[in-house]
């Protein structure tokens, strides 16, 4: 059975397993390492899900037959009134193409959406453009492109999405 679940503490451990494993593969691809880039969940250490979860942001998972298979935080802006973000998106190598990661998405929009947004944002590594497209299909559109921070060694895009309200 596949449903989409809270995340309880006692399971943030089987979350940074699935963090790990999203993001490292993504990690190699574009360069990224623990040493220069260790704020990537690739290289969270144990602690990292509660402090982000804290600030506070809302985790929630995919969850097939016991098992949390993928994961994601959505949290509202601090600074922009309407706009909440969907950050740390990922689903396990093994189980991805089959929809978990837009269900995912579909969750972190409805959550926004329940919170009183009208948009929902996420920022990507710019160079990946296979991940840029899989949004643009969901209907996010890209904001702002090729941005550089001090200590990236990546660009980083913004995509949004409209959140529409339901009648
Ligand atoms: C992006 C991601 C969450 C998609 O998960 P998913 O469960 O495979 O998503 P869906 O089944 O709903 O959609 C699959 C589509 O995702 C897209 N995609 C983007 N990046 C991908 C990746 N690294 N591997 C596989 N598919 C990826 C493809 O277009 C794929 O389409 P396809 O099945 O026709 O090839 C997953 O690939 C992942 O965890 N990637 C690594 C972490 C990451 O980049 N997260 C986003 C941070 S903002």
């Amino acid at each position: 059975m596949t449903t989409i679940i809270d995340v309880p503490p006692e399971r943030y451990d089987e979350c940074l397993e699935v963090l790990h494993a999203g993001f490292g593969t993504e990690a190699p691809e574009f360069g990224l390492t623990a040493a220069n880039t260790p704020t990537n969940p690739a290289f969270w250490a144990p602690g990292e899900v509660a402090r982000v979860v804290a600030r506070p942001a809302q985790l929630f998972a995919v969850e097939v037959d016991g098992r949390i298979l993928g994961c994601a935080f959505v949290s509202p802006s601090r600074s922009e009134p309407g706009t909440w973000t969907l950050r740390h998106l990922a689903v396990r190598p093994e189980a991805r193409h089959r929809g978990y990661g837009e269900a995912l998405v579909a969750e972190g929009v409805s959550r926004a959406r329940d919170g009183g947004a009208l948009t929902l944002r996420i920022g990507i590594i710019g160079e990946n453009t296979r991940l840029s497209s899989w949004y643009h299909r969901l209907g996010f559109v890209t904001v702002d492109a090729g941005q550089r921070y001090p200590g990236l060694v990546f660009s980083v895009d913004h995509l949004e999405l409209a959140i529409e309200a339901v009648a």
